[in-house]
């Protein structure tokens, strides 16, 4: 069953039914202003960090679900009917209800009493707040007299204390209410230089700023009693629950429409210019009313909105494709490099399932979610690559989160997650290979954010691999310790209390729980590095980490290898895991396919036996699970992973995650046919006809589909923040389309199923748009290159001063 369908050439999902399995969301915002929003107009906004500087409030796990956000009432004044054109939350029934989450805004309209009502919402670019332009319309035959009514709840900025500490906030809220613009400044008057704002382009009929003065005692949002009277309280008090309501009264005559406009931001004043008059606890508003009169013009945002559409044209300009597969053309065009912009900008921290106020920025995450997004805004990926590295310890590990408005790490988490280092060379790799902006290598970075210790960036990535070759264990493969890249795989932790964090618990001295997906990654990564120092012709360098990688290969080879596929670790015993020796737990996917990306064993035949081995114990109709058979009870010695039910999360669930590296492994070894499988079988857009099962966004990612052993069977759950995005939109477009950027240029290599005849792509890089059309003469995927007409040998294009070059990729 389908929730709506997928607008293609407006690059929207629609939605025609308001009740959807779960909120459908979408992200408002793209730099430094967020707000979420789903179907209905639920969610929230912050500027920058969702914990630290939000700006409403939104009650996670709510019931009804979805209660909370950007709420607009509609009243007929004659009949005293009021209704919400989002539906939520009056949940009025409503006619031809639709929304239309697009890249970067979201339109929710519907019909009810004979008025048209629509609203757009999105943010200006380059702004820190949310417009929401609502149009109403007269479609009945008679002049209406309506009242509309804006609503929402602030939070007192930060979030987890807003949510707690009620002995203090229930007495510190403060609000200001000029003209038509109602101003949130709690802690104006001490430490915070900034205050929300919550304009209305018409004259107001009233206002409230009291949570219940505008519900009404032991009432909710769903009938208000200040829209049922149609008449507001005026409330402007001290302490309690801020909030803004703007009440406006319209007159339409029969097919009149009339303009609203709201406007939900964000400002900060300089410290001398805090108040006006200067000595008064007033808002010096004079600094941010030009930025209100502009958005309140209908023009400006008019503007503002063909700005936004501009910006993602760019963007997606940079690789847009056409094959035999909808699909395909849809995820790789339209949603998945959406998704990476998303999961770059707020890497695991915000969507309706993480909850803003739990983590910040992961080291591991963001490095990845950048594989995806360094094509489309290579700057904003350089700043981020050297944002990390500050956060880098000076003994090459790595803070496991830091928060995105401190930019700094985060102590509770702390380190030793000792994959973690493995990442920043990988990511600072796909950037020199997207940019050939070498440069960066020299740029100078401190540790620990710490002035002073400052070093170039390469000098960093030297740390990251002399880190992992300091935590080596006794079969010479990577130490530990309190993760992989499965965070809940916690070897170290033999935790028996509630509660304690499986992550930061460490309960055994580490030195010999080993992994053989460090082992990979550090095998990549090495190799990584032995291009990149051959490249600045540092040749002994090259020399000694290519070694270094081939040694490591070696070693995962021999003690990592353990007949049909490889191992996932030794646990503290030094017993191996992700054996056929295990009862439970006997294969692990991480491994599989993250050893056929560091080329451990492709020669010998491994790889080979390991794909044949996760097709016939992981692959299912629904995606690959992560491991089989699934821990059916708690282990001291795995930690988090034997605590989900068999079938969830990192306990053989379809973690989205790793299933790319398994289409990558396939294409590696030139099955096309199983790889694009492999990649359909999780492809949101693919499994939208079964939205009532798969239950979250057909136009997204989740992090996982639950597995066999579950009883919810290809139900997904922790839609949009996924390192999914960034690694599909490599599988994909990198392995099986095979458009690959590479340090010294192009390479053009596609995997594809022998049943397509070609497919066409536009490839923007480094200054030059690729044309390139594929077409099949054999079954085969062996590639001869016709570059501007003329035959190239091998598959890689150098890089070319042209502004435009035609390739012709013959696959036989
Ligand atoms: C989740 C993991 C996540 C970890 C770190 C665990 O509860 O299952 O997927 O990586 O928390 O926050
Ligand atoms: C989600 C985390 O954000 C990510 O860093 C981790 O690799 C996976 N879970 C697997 O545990």
């Amino acid at each position: 069953m389908r929730y709506g369908y997928f607008d293609d050439h407006n690059r929207e999902y629609v939605i025609t039914q308001p009740d959807t399995p779960l909120p459908w969301i979408n992200y408002l915002g793209m730099e430094d202003f967020f707000g979420l929003i789903s179907n209905t107009a639920g969610g929230y906004a912050f500027y920058q960090d969702a914990r630290l500087r939000r700006l409403t409030r939104y009650r996670y796990n709510n019931v009804p679900m979805d209660m909370g956000g950007r709420y607009i009432y509609l009243r007929d004044n004659a009949s005293g009917v009021f209704w919400s054109p989002t539906w939520m939350p009056t949940r009025h029934a409503v006619e031809d209800y639709v929304c239309r989450h697009g890249l970067g805004y979201t339109r929710i309209g519907s019909a009810c009493q004979g008025i048209r009502a629509d609203i757009r919402f999105f943010v200006p670019p380059g702004q820190t707040l949310e417009v929401w332009d609502l149009e109403v319309e007269n479609q009945s035959e008679n002049q209406r007299e309506l009242s509309a009514f804006s609503s929402i709840e602030f939070c007192l900025w930060e979030a987890l204390d807003d949510a707690t500490n009620f002995q203090r906030n229930l007495n510190i809220g403060e609000i200001e209410v000029e003209g038509s613009t109602i101003f949130h400044k709690t802690e104006y008057r001490e430490r915070r230089d900034h205050f929300a704002f919550f304009s209305c382009s018409e004259p107001l009929s009233g206002y409230d700023t009291q949570r219940e003065a505008f519900l009404g005692q032991y009432r909710g949002w769903e009938n208000p009693a200040v829209v049922e009277s149609g008449r507001s309280g005026n409330s402007l008090r001290t302490g309690w629950s801020p909030i803004g309501s703007h009440h406006v009264r319209l007159t339409l005559a029969p097919g009149e429409k009339k303009r609203i406009i709201f406007l939900l931001g964000y400002h900060e004043n300089p410290e001398v210019e805090k108040f006006s008059p200067r000595g008064s606890q007033n808002i010096n508003k004079h600094t941010v009313q030009p930025i209100i009169d502009q958005y309140l013009n209908p023009q400006r945002v008019d503007e503002a909105f063909d700005g936004l559409h501009t910006a993602w044209d760019q963007h997606l300009d940079v690789f847009s494709v056409a094959t035999p597969d909808e699909h395909v053309n849809r995820m790789v065009n339209i949603w998945t490099p959406y998704q990476c912009m998303v999961t770059f900008n707020l890497s695991r921290s915000a969507s309706y399932f993480e909850s803003g106020i739990g983590r910040g920025m992961g080291f591991r995450d963001s490095n990845q979610d950048l594989l995806g997004f360094v094509q489309m805004v290579p700057a904003r990926a350089r700043e981020r690559i050297l944002d990390l590295a500050a956060t880098q310890l000076e003994s090459g590990g790595a803070y496991h989160q830091y928060q995105p408005l401190t930019k700094r790490g985060n102590h509770a988490v702390g380190s030793n997650f000792n994959d973690d280092p493995a990442w920043l060379v990988l990511s600072v790799a796909a950037y020199l290979k997207e940019t050939g902006d070498w440069d960066i290598l020299h740029e100078r970075v401190p540790y620990e954010n710490q002035p002073g210790t400052e070093t170039s960036l390469l000098e960093h990535l030297e740390r990251c691999i002399q880190y992992m070759i300091g935590n080596i264990g006794p079969h010479g493969l990577p130490l530990v310790g309190r993760a992989d890249w499965n965070d809940c795989l916690n070897l170290n932790t033999f935790s028996d209390q509630p509660g304690e964090s499986f992550q930061t618990t460490t309960n055994r001295n580490g030195k010999t729980a080993e992994s053989t997906v460090i082992a990979a990654l550090f095998t990549m990564a090495a190799n990584e590095l032995s291009h990149i120092t051959q490249h600045l012709e540092m040749n002994d360098e090259a020399a000694r980490l290519k070694g270094l990688a081939d040694g490591m290969s070696a070693t995962t080879r021999r003690y990592g290898w353990d007949g049909s596929w490889f191992l996932r670790a030794y646990d503290h015993f030094g017993k191996a895991l992700g054996s056929a020796s295990c009862e439970e737990g006997k294969i692990f996917i991480e491994p599989q396919g993250l050893c056929a990306m560091a080329g451990i064993g492709i020669k010998e035949g491994l790889v080979d036996t390991a794909l044949k081995a996760v097709k016939r114990h992981l692959a299912t109709d629904h995606g690959i699970l992560l491991l089989q058979p699934p821990f059916s009870g708690y282990h001291l010695h795995l930690g988090e992973i034997s605590s989900y039910p068999p079938g969830f999360k990192e306990n053989a669930s379809v973690f989205c995650h790793t299933n790319p590296w398994m289409m990558i492994a396939e294409a590696i070894l030139g099955h096309g046919e199983q790889a694009l499988d492999y990649y359909l079988r999780i492809n949101p857009s693919r499994r939208e006809v079964m939205s009532d099962l798969h239950r979250c966004e057909p136009y997204v990612y989740a992090q996982t589909i639950a597995g066999k052993d579950s009883d919810a069977f290809g139900e997904a759950k922790n839609s949009w923040l996924t390192g999914t995005a960034a690694w599909n939109f490599v599988a994909i477009t990198q392995w099986i389309l095979g458009i690959r950027p590479e340090f010294e240029g192009l390479r053009i290599q596609p995997v594809i199923p022998a049943g397509w005849q070609g497919f066409t792509v536009r490839r923007k890089f480094r200054g030059t748009t690729y044309e390139i059309e594929v077409r099949r003469k054999g079954t085969g995927n062996r590639v001869s290159l016709n570059v501007n007409g003329e035959d190239i040998p091998g598959t890689l294009i150098h890089k070319t001063t042209e502004d435009c070059v035609k390739v012709i990729a013959t696959l036989e």
